[in-house]
């Protein structure tokens, strides 16, 4: 990474107080890949003080120089540049430290609190919970009773990660006990979707241009598309994965979030009370999908043997630890209503789903067909203008016009405004960068709340319920984007599903 891009991409960039980083799963695949390449690349833009102490917290009986090993090999394989420069490694070693025990006990507690530093006359922490949900309560009890809760010698702050409960009763419940040990202003529940840099500039794109409000209503819009699809499967993560499946996985959460994004209105200021407010209007403004309506608004489908990037690839009930008759699905689509004054019955098609053929997410905006196909004569029909943003890959914006044809009739030909999001020379930090950073400085605008999370889990949760009755799936090839049943969800809608192929998303014609 140049100089010119760290210093660029600093310009506005607040520098937080020096804090404990206590990480509570420290030795898992969360830290590893995420997480410490995260805290690193923000170290090496000196936005993690000298002052500040990163302590792993393990199971295993690691001492300092075993966790100062591990962090290096960890970041060798994650973000080699962080270790290859010695100087700048050796500042990073240097904060590392570590306390292991069990974390059913007090004692693991008392060695925590005897390892923060204060520095400054504060003794700021941050515990990130990358464990098992199963022990978000036990944790946040020992670290309330421990005393680490307690804001009087600097602030503290717990970071949850997803899933946050599994159905509506038990978000409900975890929200409630984690509010018995912390205030809601200190919980920050992690959703990194909301830390990407495009779902971010969706709001800016929104709220800093005035040209496109008038037209973001039922009376322009025809219907929004959130898609994002992987062509990765399950992974190592089938323990976790088949007892939550795509709706829970990415539905409850990323997608409903960014819809959220896409339907609020313009927030007062950009304080976190203020947004989270309008996204929760949002949310709860969808409409109930009654038990009889789940076939007609959402479908589910599971990946079977297939072909993917030319390689044979095995069915999700021949992966390991997956359950060989399991009905969980690999793909979820869902069809909702905000039911408010501005998106009275316009659609927004919610898909998501693993081993597809390409990795693509997008946000579209189909707007309404003008009102007459004044060019019937010359193009069957006049395609719906549309507004794309990209997630991946090549994050930007693309908006489809109707343009003639060069040649003697008026003949209709589709044009993209292409505008790529990044800036040559000047990366953008990575979601869990930009979320940690946020933590630090008690920014929550870019976390959800408890209630919008359990609005959330209200939406999908009469889904799920179906679901569970059912004894069946319906599957589809691992690596085809033929899912069973989606077009039924396009009923009412212009258009067919996007084509989500990597070739046509790159098929953007530019006019400059
Ligand atoms: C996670 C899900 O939250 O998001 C994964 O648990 C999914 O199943 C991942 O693969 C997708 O994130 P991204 O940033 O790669 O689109």
């Amino acid at each position: 990474m140049s100089e010119i891009h760290e210093a660029a991409s600093l310009i506005g960039t607040r520098r937080p107080e020096p804090c404990n980083i206590v990480i509570f799963g420290a030795s898992g695949d969360l830290t590893k890949r995420k997480l410490l390449p995260a805290l690193a690349h923000m170290h090496r833009w000196n936005l993690i003080g000298p002052e500040s102490k990163i302590i792993g917290v393990v199971r295993e009986r690691w001492d300092r120089s075993h966790w100062v090993n591990y962090v290096h090999d960890q970041l060798l394989n994650f973000f080699p540049d962080a270790v290859l420069n010695p100087p700048s490694w050796r500042r990073i070693a240097e904060k590392l430290d570590v306390v292991h025990g069990d974390l059913g006990e007090a004692e693991l507690y008392r060695k925590l609190k005897a390892a923060l530093r204060t520095s400054e006359g504060k003794c700021n922490a941050m515990f990130y919970l990358a464990i098992p949900p199963d022990w978000h309560e036990r944790v946040a009890i020992h670290l309330r009773e421990a005393g680490l809760a307690d804001e009087g010698e600097g602030f503290r702050r717990i970071v949850v990660e997803k899933p946050f409960g599994t159905c509506l009763r038990t978000a409900k419940e975890l929200n409630a006990k984690l509010l018995r040990n912390f205030k809601e202003s200190q919980i920050y529940r992690i959703d990194h979707y909301l830390g990407k840099e495009s779902v971010q500039n969706l709001m800016v794109f929104r709220f800093a241009n005035a040209v496109f409000e008038p037209m973001w209503n039922r009376n322009y819009i025809d219907h929004v598309q959130i898609s994002v699809a992987e062509s990765l499967g399950v992974e190592y993560r089938a323990l976790y994965y088949d007892k939550a499946g795509a709706l829970r996985d990415m539905i409850q959460s990323h997608l409903l979030q960014v819809m959220s994004l896409v339907a609020m209105e313009a927030p007062v200021s950009l304080d976190a009370r203020a947004i989270r407010d309008e996204k929760l209007k949002v949310l709860k403004s969808v409409r109930k999908i009654r038990p009889d309506e789940v076939d007609k608004y959402a479908v589910r489908a599971q990946y079977a043997t297939g072909v993917v990037d030319g390689e044979k690839s095995a069915g999700y009930r021949d992966e390991p630890m997956v359950d060989p008759a399991s009905t969980t699905e690999t793909f979820a689509a869902v069809k909702v209503f905000v039911d408010n004054w501005r998106w009275h019955d316009v659609p927004f098609l919610l898909r998501t789903g693993k081993k597809l053929p390409a990795r693509v997410s997008e946000i579209a905006i189909r707007f309404r067909k003008p009102p007459q196909n004044l060019f019937a004569r010359y193009s069957k029909e006049t395609p719906c203008n549309e507004l794309i943003f990209r997630l991946h890959p090549d994050e930007g914006m693309v908006y489809t016009i109707n343009a003639k044809q060069p040649g003697l009739a008026p003949e209709l030909r589709k044009l993209h405004l292409d505008a790529p999001y990044s800036v040559p020379g000047m990366g953008a930090p990575e979601a869990y960068e930009t979320l940690l950073h946020d933590v630090l400085l008690g920014e929550a605008t870019l976390f959800a709340s408890g209630s919008e999370v359990e609005e959330s889990w209200r939406i999908v949760q009469p889904i799920l319920d179906a679901w569970q009755e059912k004894k069946e799936v319906q599957l589809y090839s691992a690596g085809s984007w033929d899912v069973p049943g989606i077009a039924r969800l396009m009923e009412g809608c212009e258009g067919d599903w996007r084509d989500l192929s990597v070739d046509s998303t790159h098929e953007f014609h530019t006019l400059s």
